[in-house]
């Protein structure tokens, strides 16, 4: 697909990808924080935000959470698939046909956390591979990127949320572990964090995906970038443009930091 063509997909005018290229967000500070680094776009430190471990919930046969969790931090991307194929840590496990661990590039500078599988993504085994899918590839191809090529793609559950329900925060914490581990083995530059659900476990926070848009959180080393999710942008086209703006912000912060 030809660049014209797959803004035409993501139903962008080219008007307004030379605005955001020009006229990125600008960087907004924000008052609360006590942990993470956040940065304007010129890799300005402006704030921090907390992101501290909650608690986990325990694991059938698993000594304690804070062992699971230990476990966890150690796996080696050879057995990571497996133990989360094997992980009854939540009840998930009683429903999904497989579980969705991840896919991409292990040594990606670009990693994209969304909320959870859906029906596809659980009969597949892979992330965002429905509708939402779709439209994540249309914009990570006209940004000229394409999963598993500096692309890492991840979700804050590994397993399928019945009815594709958003996931409760036993679930989050209890599949916690995961996510640390892959952005561990991963150490990306850049995380997007697609949607309210990924945005609140890397964040903590409760703050609307609105508030939290147009300006670089940190999460550990990386820099945290927030913006829609694409299924949201799915059911109101109207925000792709400013999904959009929100990609061509992060690709400007990466290129900033050299
Ligand atoms: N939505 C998500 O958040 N993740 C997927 O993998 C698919 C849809």
């Amino acid at each position: 697909m030809r660049r014209d063509e797959m803004l035409n997909a993501l139903e962008l005018t080219a008007w307004r990808l030379r605005g955001a290229e020009k006229n990125p967000p600008p960087p907004i500070k924000i008052a609360s924080g006590t942990g993470s680094l956040e940065r304007g776009l010129g890799g300005d430190a402006v704030s921090v935000s907390p992101s501290p471990p909650t608690p986990l919930q325990q694991g059938e046969g698993e000594a304690s959470p804070d062992t699971r969790a230990q476990r966890i931090a150690q796996l080696s991307w050879d057995d990571f698939a497996s133990d989360v194929a094997s992980c009854t840590a939540c009840g998930l496990c009683k429903t999904r046909t497989k579980s969705v661990p991840g896919v991409g590039d292990v040594r990606a500078r670009w990693l994209f956390v969304g909320e959870g599988p859906g029906a596809e993504e659980d009969k597949k085994g892979e992330p965002f591979v429905g509708q939402a899918g779709l439209l994540l590839d249309q914009m990570l191809a006209a940004l000229g990127m394409k999963r598993g090529d500096d692309v890492y793609i991840a979700n804050v559950l590994k397993c399928r949320p019945p009815n594709n329900r958003a996931p409760v925060p036993q679930e989050a914490d209890a599949c916690r572990p995961y996510l640390e581990r892959q952005i561990a083995l991963i150490q990306p530059k850049i995380i997007v964090a697609l949607g309210k659900s990924a945005a609140m476990l890397l964040l903590n926070t409760e703050a609307s995906i609105a508030s939290l848009r147009g300006r670089v959180h940190g999460y550990r080393e990386a820099s945290l970038v927030v913006t829609y999710h694409p299924a949201y942008l799915l059911r109101s086209p109207a925000d792709k443009a400013k999904s959009w703006e929100d990609l061509v912000f992060s690709k400007r912060h990466l290129e900033s930091l050299g």
